[in-house]
C-alpha cells in the first residue's frame, strides 16, 4: 500500500468577473486576455470570504464525503501565500472550524506557489509512516495585484483540499512517484513584503525563472527516476493558462521531441487542455493552481484516467521547482466540478473594483462590510476585533448543505 491522494475537492468564492468585461474597462483588446493569457473568468471574494473560509469550505466538503476518516486525521497542513497572521497558521483556524481531533499536527507551509506541493510531499511521508491515519493538505490563496497593473488580469481565488492516506489502488485517486526532481534557486521574481497586501512581480522575469526551473527539475527527476515513458497527461502550475502552453513547449523542445506548431497544438489539446479549462474559469489560486488543474482533469476525463500516468510540475517564485509523476488509481467517481461554477454570481467591473479596494482597506483599518447573504454560508469571516480574526461556523447552513443534494446548493463541490 502506498501513500496516495485519495480524494480532492475545490472551493471558490461566490463572485467572478469576466475577462472580456475587464478588458473593455481597461481599454485592452479582449483577445489579449482570452488568447494571449488564456484567461476567461476571474474569481472575486465577497467581504465575508478569505483564505480561511475558502480552505474550510474545501476541506469540509472533503470530510463530509469521508466521515469515517475524520477522527483519524493526524496532520493538517495548509500551503498558502495569503497567510492571515504572521504567527498563527490558517491550519489552526481550520482545526477548530472542522472539529479535527486534538491529536493532530496543524501548521502552515510557505514558499510562494510551491507551498501546497511541499505540504503534499510531507503528508505522503507522514502517512507512509502512519498507515492507519490520514492527512489533510489544503492549498488556499487569494491572488491580488494592484488594479491596472499587468498582473491584474491574472488574479483569482480558491482552495483545493486533498485527503492523503495509505490505500490499495482500488481506493486511490492518484499515487505519486517515489522520486521527484527538485531545483531551488534564490531569485526576486515574485514576492510580497510583510508590509504589503498585494504582490510585487517582475512578470517577464518570473516566466523565464519558471521555465528554467522546469527544465532543471525535469533533469533532476530524470537522473533519479528510471521511468522515461511519455506521460498520458501533464499538469502544470498555472499562474495564467497560457503559461501551461509555454511550459509544455519548453519541456517538449528540451526532450528533443521536435513537434511542429501544428503537432504541438494537437498533443497539447489531448494531454494538457483536459485539466486546464477550470483554471481559465477561476484564475490564479497560487498554491492550488496545479491541484485545481488535477480536479479539472478528473472532471473532464473521469473513468478514462484509470491507470493513466501524469506528470506534474510545481513552481514557487523565489524559487523552488518540483517535477514528479503519478499514476491514477480506480477511485474516480462521477465528478461535479461544474456546479461550483454554476453556484457563482457574475459581478461587473465596478463591483469587482469596490470589493478589491475594500479587501485591501480592511487589512489596513480592520473594518469590514459583511453581506447578509454571507452569513448564510457554512463559514464566514466576520472581521477583526482587538486584533483577533473572527470566524463563524454556521451549523444551520452546514446541516442544510448536508441534507440537500450536493449538486444543487453546496459552494464546495466534489471534484473527483
Ligand atoms: N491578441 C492576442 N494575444 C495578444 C494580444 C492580442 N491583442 N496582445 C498581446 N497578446 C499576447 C502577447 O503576444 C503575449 O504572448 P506571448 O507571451 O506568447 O508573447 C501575451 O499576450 C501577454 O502579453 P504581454 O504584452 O507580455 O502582457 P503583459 O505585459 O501584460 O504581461 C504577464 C503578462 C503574464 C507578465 C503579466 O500578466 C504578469 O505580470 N502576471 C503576473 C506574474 C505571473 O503570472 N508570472 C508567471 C510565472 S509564476
Amino acid at each position: 500500500m502506498d501513500a496516495a491522494i485519495l480524494d480532492v475537492s475545490v472551493a471558490t468564492p461566490k463572485y467572478y468577473v469576466k475577462h472580456e468585461e475587464l478588458a473593455k474597462a481597461r481599454g485592452i483588446d479582449p483577445d489579449k486576455y482570452r488568447y494571449g493569457l488564456g484567461c476567461w473568468e476571474m474569481a472575486v471574494c465577497s467581504p465575508g470570504e478569505d483564505a480561511v473560509t475558502l480552505a474550510a469550505q474545501a476541506a469540509f466538503d472533503l470530510l463530509q464525503r469521508h466521515p469515517n476518516v475524520a477522527d483519524q486525521i493526524g496532520l493538517c497542513v495548509v500551503g498558502t501565500e495569503s497567510g492571515v497572521d504572521q504567527a498563527k497558521p490558517i491550519a489552526i483556524y481550520l482545526h477548530q472550524l472542522l472539529n479535527l481531533p486534538k491529536s493532530c499536527r496543524a501548521f502552515e507551509v510557505k514558499h510562494a506557489c510551491y507551498g501546497g506541493t511541499a505540504g503534499l510531499q510531507m503528508a505522503r511521508a507522514w502517512t507512509q509512516q502512519h498507515p492507519k491515519r490520514y492527512a489533510l493538505v489544503i492549498t488556499t490563496d487569494i491572488a491580488r495585484y494592484e488594479r491596472y497593473s499587468p498582473g491584474e488580469s491574472t488574479q483569482g481565488a480558491g482552495a483545493v483540499a486533498m485527503l492523503i492516506g495509505s490505500a490499495a489502488a482500488e481506493q486511490t485517486l492518484l499515487t505519486l512517484s517515489k522520486e521527484s526532481g527538485v531545483h531551488a534557486n534564490e531569485v526576486y521574481d515574485f514576492w510580497r513584503p510583510t508590509y504589503q497586501s498585494t504582490a510585487q512581480v517582475k512578470g517577464k522575469f518570473s516566466i523565464s525563472c519558471y521555465l528554467d526551473g522546469l527544465v532543471e527539475a525535469f533533469e533532476d527527476y530524470k537522473a533519479r527516476e528510471n521511468d522515461h515513458t511519455e506521460p498520458d497527461y501533464f499538469l502544470f502550475h498555472v499562474p495564467f493558462p497560457r503559461m501551461a502552453r509555454k511550459a509544455f513547449r519548453r519541456l517538449s523542445d528540451h526532450k528533443g521531441l521536435n513537434y511542429s506548431d501544428e503537432m504541438i497544438e494537437n498533443v497539447f489539446e489531448n494531454k494538457v487542455e483536459p485539466g486546464l479549462w477550470i483554471n481559465r474559469r477561476i484564475g490564479n489560486i497560487y498554491t492550488g493552481s496545479l491541484y485545481l488543474m488535477l480536479a479539472g482533469l478528473c472532471e473532464r476525463e473521469g473513468e478514462k484516467l484509470r491507470d493513466k500516468r501524469i506528470a506534474l510540475f510545481s513552481y514557487g517564485s523565489g524559487s523552488c521547482s518540483e517535477y514528479f509523476t503519478g499514476t491514477f488509481g480506480h477511485n474516480l467517481p462521477k465528478p461535479h466540478l461544474h456546479n461550483i461554477l454554476n453556484w457563482r454570481k457574475e459581478v461587473d467591473v465596478a463591483t469587482y473594483e469596490q470589493l478589491h479596494d475594500e479587501a485591501l482597506a480592511m487589512e489596513r483599518n480592520q473594518s469590514l462590510r459583511i453581506e447578509l447573504e454571507d452569513l448564510q454560508h457554512p463559514f464566514t469571516f466576520l472581521g477583526i476585533r482587538d486584533h483577533e480574526r473572527i470566524y463563524k461556523r454556521n451549523d444551520l447552513a452546514i446541516q442544510s448543505t448536508s441534507a440537500k443534494d450536493n449538486d444543487s446548493i453546496s459552494p464546495t463541490i466534489r471534484a473527483c
